[in-house]
């Protein structure tokens, strides 16, 4: 592994350990008890992200916790009609972003496959 994908796998792992803090905090905050669900899930299978990325880089990272607390407050002031679509943006674009991942580690497929499937879940509690 050169230098570079260390780079892209490390900002990788952050993420996803920062998506399991963030998918919890907004469950915490949420009123709707299938909101909250879905969020406790996506939390669980960012967790198994994390662990993917780990056990490519060797290395163990500490969450950093902004986006558990931007979110929800986000929450708060925008709502959840407003909110979700942005976090199901961020989704679809960490999907594209894997894309090319993929190619170099094929354990990151069902990781890249799991994000699109988060956009989809988060879409989907709006309708
Ligand atoms: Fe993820």
């Amino acid at each position: 592994m050169d230098r570079n994908e260390m780079k892209t796998l490390l900002k990788a792992q952050q993420g996803e350990l920062d998506a399991v803090l963030m998918y919890n905090a907004l469950a915490d905050k949420v009123r709707d008890a299938q909101d909250a669900e879905t969020f406790r899930r996506l939390a669980a299978e960012e967790g198994r992200h994390a662990a993917v990325f780990r056990n490519l880089t060797g290395r163990t990272l500490r969450p950093k916790k902004t986006l558990a607390v931007l979110v929800p407050v986000l929450y708060r002031l925008i709502g959840r009609k407003r909110l979700y679509p942005v976090i199901a943006r961020f989704e679809y674009a960490a999907a594209k972003t894997y894309e090319p991942v993929t190619a170099v580690f094929p354990e990151a497929q069902s990781v890249k496959d799991d994000e699109k499937r988060h956009g989809d879940a988060v879409t989907a509690l709006l309708q």
